[in-house]
Formats: structure tokens, C-alpha cells, sequence
């Protein structure tokens, strides 16, 4: 028997899929402070990219996966995640998870932007990711325990080494787990902004728990919009998938002009920062945008869940026209992270959105992300198994009281809009430079952990990381992927190439990156 503990943070695919591999021998806590249905997996319409067409390769996906990234991304993580995460969606059909087939058994393969052939495999017509996750709950063994509604406030940190998380409960409980490992999995920050696709609970808890705790973190300016949420009144009532631009779906304004005519060859199912740029600009000057549907047989067969959001929202379907906005859907850095998931910090993994691979570069390929949830989660689960049982640590834990954390006196709502207006599509130096001198000078009230509700909590992780990808946005002079200057609209290889903005312990440096490619070279 091993006898290792561990303590898995948040409850998506990533966790959900380490949790999955580990095998008894070790007692593993999955925590997560709403519902184990609280994450961005479960919303996740898309699916999950796997070259399986007799015409499609590793290559072909790699070479869409860094077309999208735009040249900011890991070759060998890239090559090796797809090569990895197509041995898993095997496993996957092996335990018989229910992706979608036609009547003759043949798997339904949809598209997404930026692919090359149609290698998207999706579950429940646009419920894959809430699937997969039914999939993997059935698959933890009784050594795993999920515990609901407990919140990790801070990690504890004894020799140097990450050695247990402090937690509050729905009573107000403070504790503190001891664990041989811990492993972050709480996703990305899809609420700093006003119109996001994320669940209400992603609050970039893994990225502020980790950089308190003196992890690196990386590439915080790209943050991608996805370009069609529906909206309605002012308000986002969820996403509509790229899939429906995949089987045929057009963006229109309100005068019936196509949105992408003239803007890019793959027209609507360009990369997504491109899509969502150009509908940011009709929008900006004054007409709205529709996905018209109309060509599109049996739609409600096809998008069970984004028929039911249409009802919910009052948006008639039969219209054929769905009103469409973008907004924050993914972040594409993290805490900087090897292809174990290990962090700077000892015996600290992180895996999932929360963490920065390399494999999406400065813009993930649509339907990259649970597969990179599998084969993160199962990689970190194999590391994990390697090592040796840490030393046992003595050390006595810190008086709670003496823990403390800087609130912003601002509720969320300000830094939402401060965060949309000006560090979000289409970001400048003066814009960027105020909203961060902004968050900087806020004042702050300091609460222990005792002290500190969730509410409090969750407003303080998220003004850290808004602290931090405004600084980055501010020193990438340059756009590429989901960080775009319109004082500086192009791609600068010469500054830039390979350059990753990193933050640790307070400060912030570039790094050159050996290992990032662009398209042009990794087709050489
Ligand atoms: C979508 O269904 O459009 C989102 C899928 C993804 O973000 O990968």
C-alpha cells in the first residue's frame, strides 16, 4: 500500500479524469466548493478533437491546433497531447462512453472553427462535456472521496514544499488538509467579465492559490472570446456552439450581410479571436448580430441544450435567427506548468484551464480543451504514481488568524465592467494602463481566513488576477491570438517570437520560450 494522500481542488474533466486513474492504493479528496456539476466541463457543447477519419492525422490536428495558437505554441506538448488524448478517446469508447453514432454504429464527426476535415467527437448531440463528467463520477472508486460545498482558502506551504490546503466549510469551519500532493483543478476566469460562458463559481481560484503560494504564472494577456453567445435584453444566456456554425449556420447583421464575407478564407468558421473581432466591430457600429440557422434540418434533434437555453431566454428558434455576442470563454495561460503538470512549487500540480501546457499557444483550436482536461489529468495521475512517499513533515501549521488576504473594497460588478471595457477585445496602452493603476490603487480591507467569506474570497482571487493580465496586456506590444493592441495590430516575431510574459512572487519578467513554434516553422 502506498498510503499517499492527495487533494484534488475543483471537480471538471481535469480533476475528475486524475481522480479516475488513480488506483486504490492512494486515498484521494476531490473538493469543490459548489456541486461536483459546478465547472466549465459540464457546460462544454463542443466535444473533444480526435483525428479518426482515414484522411486525417496527428499532423493535420496538430498543424489546425497551431494555426489557431498562432505561433505561441509548445511543439512537443502539441504533438504529444494529440497523440496522448487519441489513446484516451479510445479508452473512452472502450468503456463505452456514448458518443454520438449514426444508426449503422459510425461516429458522428462535427467541425469547429479552425479545423481542417471534421474531427470533433461530441456526446447527447451538444452535451458532451456534462456527459463526460456522469462518465467519469461512475468510474471513481470508493478510495476517492468528492466532497461538495468546502472551499480550499489558501495551500499550505512547510520546507518549501505544497503539503496541504486550508479549507472553510458551508458552515464556516476552517481546516487544514494534510496531503502528500496537491493537485489544482478549479479552471479558468471567465468572471472577470461582464458576458462570459462560465460557470458562476470560476473564479481563477487555482491561479490565485498557486501564485500565493509562489508558482509561476504565464501568457495571462490571452484570453479568448468565444464569438457566439446568446444574448438577449443586454444580458448572455449562455453559449451557442461553433458546431452550429459546423453544420452550415451563417453570421449575419441585421441588414442579412454576411459578417465574415470578406474578412477570412475559413469565413465563419474562422479562428475565434478572428470571428469575435469582427463581430465586435459590428456591434461597436451600432447593428446586431444573428447566427442564422435556417439551413440547419432537425436543429433542435442536433442542439438539445442550446434549443432549451433559446426557450429559457425567451428566443424563438423557429425565427431562424439567434442574436449572438462574444464574450470571455477560455484563458489560455495559467500557472506555468511541464508536461506532468507539475509547478515551480513541489508536490503542487496544476491541470485543466488552470494551467498553462503550451498545447493552445494564444488561442486554443475549438474542442482542444477536454481532451487536454484527459490528458493532463491522466498524466499528472502517472507522475504522481512514480514518485516516491514525501518525507513526513513535523511542522506545525500557521495560526489561521495570522493568514491573511487583501480584499478590494470594490464589488465584483466594478471589475467586470472595468475588465470588459477596456482589457478585453480590442485592449490599448492608455486604456490598459488606467484600468491597471486602477486595480492597484484600490483601496483593500485585510480579513484572515477565519474572517473571510466566499463571496470575499472569490473578489479577491479574481482582482489578483485581473492585477496580473492587465499588466501582461500592457507589456505584449503586440497582437497575436486572444490578446489584441489596436496600437499595435500585428504580430511582432522580432520582439516576440517565443516570448512568454511570466509573474512570480510580485514580479514580472519576459522569458524566451525554446520549446514555441509557429506554423511556418513546425511545417518546415
Ligand atoms: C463550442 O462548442 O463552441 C465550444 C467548444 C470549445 O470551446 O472547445
Amino acid at each position: 500500500m502506498s498510503g499517499q494522500t492527495i487533494i484534488v481542488v475543483g471537480a471538471g474533466a481535469a480533476a475528475l479524469s486524475f481522480a479516475a486513474a488513480m488506483p486504490p492504493s492512494f486515498e484521494v479528496m476531490v473538493m469543490t466548493k459548489e456541486s461536483v456539476y459546478d465547472s466549465n466541463s459540464t457546460l462544454a457543447q463542443g466535444g473533444i478533437a480526435s483525428s479518426k477519419l482515414p484522411h486525417d492525422s496527428t499532423f493535420a490536428h496538430a498543424e489546425d491546433t497551431l494555426y489557431a495558437g498562432c505561433g505561441h505554441n509548445h511543439i512537443e506538448t502539441v504533438n504529444g497531447a494529440i497523440e496522448d488524448g487519441h489513446r484516451l478517446v479510445e479508452e473512452l469508447i472502450d468503456q463505452n462512453f456514448p458518443f454520438d453514432a449514426d444508426e449503422d454504429g459510425k461516429l458522428r464527426l462535427g467541425k469547429e472553427g479552425a479545423h481542417s476535415v471534421n474531427r470533433i467527437l461530441h456526446a447527447g448531440g451538444d452535451a458532451t462535456g456534462r456527459m463526460l463528467i456522469r462518465h467519469l463520477i461512475g468510474r471513481l472508486g470508493s478510495h476517492v472521496v468528492l466532497k461538495e460545498h468546502e472551499t480550499a482558502v489558501d495551500l499550505w506551504i512547510e520546507n518549501d514544499r505544497c503539503a496541504g490546503v486550508w479549507t472553510k466549510d458551508s458552515r464556516g469551519n476552517v481546516s487544514l488538509r494534510k496531503a502528500d500532493y496537491i493537485v489544482l483543478a478549479a479552471g479558468g476566469c471567465g468572471n472577470l467579465f461582464q458576458m462570459h460562458t462560465n460557470n458562476r463559481s470560476v473564479t481563477s481560484d487555482g491561479l490565485s492559490l498557486a501564485y500565493r503560494a509562489g508558482a509561476e504564472l504565464t501568457d495571462l494577456e490571452f484570453v479568448q472570446f468565444h464569438p457566439t453567445l446568446l444574448v438577449k435584453n443586454g444580458r448572455a444566456h449562455g453559449l451557442v456552439s461553433e458546431a452550429v456554425r459546423g453544420e452550415g449556420a451563417i453570421l449575419i447583421d441585421e441588414n442579412d450581410r454576411r459578417v465574415m464575407e470578406e474578412i477570412h478564407p475559413l469565413k465563419d468558421l474562422a479562428p475565434r479571436d478572428i470571428v469575435s473581432r469582427a463581430i465586435h466591430e459590428k456591434l461597436a457600429a451600432g447593428t446586431r448580430v444573428f447566427l442564422d440557422i435556417r439551413n440547419i434540418r432537425d436543429f433542435r434533434m442536433r442542439f438539445p441544450t442550446i434549443s432549451s437555453l433559446c426557450e429559457k431566454a425567451g428566443v424563438l428558434i423557429e425565427d431562424g435567427r439567434l442574436p449572438v455576442s462574444p464574450g470571455m470563454h477560455f484563458l489560455m495561460g495559467g500557472v506555468s506548468v511541464n508536461k506532468w503538470g507539475e509547478t515551480s512549487v513541489p508536490n503542487l500540480f496544476v491541470i485543466g484551464e488552470a494551467a498553462c501546457t503550451g498545447f493552445h499557444g494564444a488561442n486554443r483550436l475549438a474542442s482542444n480543451s477536454l481532451l487536454e482536461c484527459l490528458v493532463f489529468g491522466k498524466r499528472a495521475a502517472e507522475r504522481i504514481q512514480k514518485r516516491k512517499k514525501p518525507a513526513f513533515l513535523s511542522g506545525k501549521a500557521s495560526d489561521p488568524e495570522d493568514m491573511t488576504f487583501d480584499v478590494p473594497l470594490v464589488n465584483m460588478k466594478a471589475i467586470q465592467k472595468k475588465m470588459t471595457d477596456h482589457v478585453s477585445i480590442v485592449r490599448t496602452a492608455d486604456e490598459l494602463l488606467k484600468v491597471k493603476n486602477w486595480l492597484e490603487q484600490m483601496p483593500v480591507q485585510k480579513l484572515n481566513v477565519k474572517e473571510i467569506t466566499k463571496e470575499e474570497l472569490n473578489l479577491a482571487h479574481l482582482w489578483q488576477t485581473a492585477k496580473l493580465m492587465t499588466a501582461s496586456a500592457l507589456l505584449r506590444t503586440e497582437s497575436r491570438g486572444g490578446h489584441f493592441r489596436s496600437d499595435y495590430p500585428s504580430i511582432d516575431d522580432e520582439n516576440w517570437k517565443g516570448k512568454q510574459i511570466i509573474h512570480s512572487k510580485g514580479s514580472i519578467k519576459v522569458r524566451e520560450n525554446e520549446g514555441i513554434v509557429n506554423y511556418a516553422e513546425a511545417q518546415a
